[in-house]
C-alpha cells in the first residue's frame, strides 16, 4: 500500500501500474507508471485527482484504509487525461454528496467523457480562487496546455504544497519510497526526459508560462501525478522541465537513421566514427526501424547535435525515419544543429524530403551527403568532410551558449 503522510494532512494514496505496455497505447512503460492520487484531510476531506480507469479499486481501497467511513467531500480535477480522470464516475457513484471542483473547460470535459452533468455536483473555480477545507486553504491555478486546455495546478497555502498534474512528472512507478529523499531518483530523472518529450514536448511555451507562475509560489512539496514527490530535489526536476520547456539541449550527438539492407546503416556508423575521432564523446544511433521511437525522441530532445538518414523507400522517406522527423516537427524541437544523409538506388528522394522537413522546422543543415547504393571512395571522401562541417557547426553552436 502506497498510502504517505507526506506533511501534516496530506496524504499520498496513488497506485503503481505494472501492466500497461504502453502509455496512450504508444509510449513503453519499462518501469511501469504511477497514477499519483493525493488527500487532503482537514474538516474537509479533499481528493487531487483520481487514477486510470482499471486502478480505481486500489485508489478505493486506499481512501478506506485512509479515510474509513469518512467520506470525500471535494474532488479536485487538476487534468482531465483519462489517466487521472477515468475514476471520476465511479468515485462519484462511491461518494453521492461529493462536489467535482474544476474549471469550465475541466466541467465541460466531464460532460463529454463521462456524462455527467447535473450542475449541483460541481464547483467551478476561476484562476485564483480559493476552497477552505479547515485549517487547510486550496488555491487554484490555471497552467492551461501543461498538457491539456483545462489544466490547472492546486496549491496548499499553509504547507505550500502544489500538485501540478502532469507536470514535473516522470514514467516510472514507485519502488516503495513517494517522497524524492525516500527513494532512488535517478531512474525517474532519466525518465523525466522521455516523459516530457513523449508527452509533454509540443507545449513548451505553455510549461514555460506555467513554471513562471508557480515557482515563485517557492513549494516546499510538488505532488506530480506521475513519478515521486518532489521536495530535496526540486531544484534537479525544476532544471529539466526548465532545459526542455525551453529547448536547451545537453552536449551530444543523436543519429537516426533508417536501412533496409545495411547500406544506410553503414553511412551512419561510418559518421558516428568521424565524429568521434574528432573528439565527440556522446553519441547515440539508433536504428528508426527497430528502436522505440519513445526514447529516440527522449534522446534527440535532449542533446544539441541531430543527424538523420534515411533511405529513399517508394519514393519518399524510410516510413519509420518519417515518423520520426513528424515527430520533431510536431514538437516544434529548435536549437539544433542538423546533418542529413540519404541514399537512393535509381531515383533520388529521400535527401529532399530530409531538407524539406528542416525547411518547415527553420533548422539551417549544417552538412548533407547522398548515397548511391552502396559506400565507395566518394562515399567516404563525403562523409569526411560532412564530419567536418557538422563539427564546426556544433562547436561554434556551443560557443555561443
Ligand atoms: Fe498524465 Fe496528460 O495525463
Amino acid at each position: 500500500m502506497n498510502i504517505r503522510e507526506i506533511t501534516p494532512q496530506i496524504f499520498y494514496v496513488g497506485v503503481n501500474d505494472r501492466t500497461t505496455v504502453r502509455f496512450e497505447s504508444l509510449w513503453p512503460l519499462p518501469a511501469g507508471v504511477s497514477y499519483n492520487s493525493y488527500i487532503v484531510k482537514d474538516k474537509k476531506t479533499a481528493l487531487i485527482d483520481t487514477v486510470e480507469l482499471g486502478e480505481a479499486y486500489a485508489l478505493f481501497g486506499h481512501l478506506d484504509d485512509l479515510l474509513g467511513d469518512t467520506p470525500v467531500d471535494y474532488l479536485v480535477v487538476n487534468h482531465m487525461e483519462p489517466d487521472h480522470s477515468g475514476s471520476i464516475p465511479l468515485l462519484a457513484a462511491r461518494y453521492p454528496q461529493m462536489k467535482i471542483v474544476g474549471n469550465r473547460q475541466t466541467v465541460a470535459m466531464i460532460g463529454g467523457f463521462y456524462h455527467i452533468d447535473d450542475p449541483d455536483r460541481f464547483i467551478i473555480v476561476a484562476d485564483g480562487d480559493t476552497l477552505p477545507l479547515g485549517d487547510r486553504t486550496l488555491r487554484f491555478l490555471l497552467t492551461p496546455m501543461v498538457h491539456w486546455p483545462e489544466t490547472m495546478m492546486t496549491f496548499e497555502e499553509s504547507s505550500s504544497t502544489l500538485f501540478t498534474g502532469d507536470a514535473f512528472g516522470t514514467f516510472g512507478a514507485l519502488n516503495g519510497g513517494v517522497v524524492d529523499f525516500e527513494t532512488d531518483i535517478e531512474l525517474y530523472l532519466s525518465e523525466a526526459y522521455r516523459y516530457y518529450s513523449n508527452i509533454v514536448g509540443k507545449y513548451g511555451k505553455f510549461v514555460v508560462r506555467a513554471m513562471n507562475k508557480v515557482l515563485p509560489l517557492a513549494p516546499k512539496y510538488i505532488c506530480p501525478t506521475h513519478g515521486p514527490v518532489w521536495h530535496e530535489h526540486i531544484d534537479r526536476i525544476a532544471a529539466i522541465y526548465d532545459q526542455l520547456a525551453n529547448y536547451r539541449s545537453d552536449a551530444g550527438v543523436t543519429i537516426v537513421y533508417g536501412s533496409m539492407y545495411g547500406n544506410t546503416e553503414a553511412v551512419a556508423e561510418a559518421l558516428a566514427s568521424a565524429l568521434a575521432a574528432r573528439g565527440e564523446k556522446h553519441i547515440r544511433l539508433f536504428n528508426a526501424g527497430k528502436d522505440e521511437m519513445s526514447f529516440i525522441i527522449s534522446e534527440a530532445f535532449r542533446y544539441d547535435g541531430l543527424i538523420v538518414g534515411s533511405p529513399t523507400y517508394s519514393m519518399t522517406l524510410f516510413p519509420p525515419v518519417d515518423t520520426f522527423m513528424k515527430a520533431m516537427k510536431t514538437r516544434e524541437v529548435s536549437g539544433k544543429t542538423l546533418g542529413l544523409f540519404s541514399s537512393f538506388t535509381w531515383s533520388a528522394a529521400a535527401g529532399k524530403e530530409l531538407a524539406a522537413y528542416a525547411e518547415q522546422m527553420n533548422l539551417p543543415v549544417a552538412a548533407a551527403l547522398e548515397m548511391k547504393q552502396s559506400m565507395n571512395d566518394d562515399t567516404a571522401k563525403a562523409i569526411e568532410d560532412f564530419a567536418d562541417a557538422f563539427i564546426l557547426a556544433l562547436r561554434k553552436s556551443r560557443e555561443q551558449k
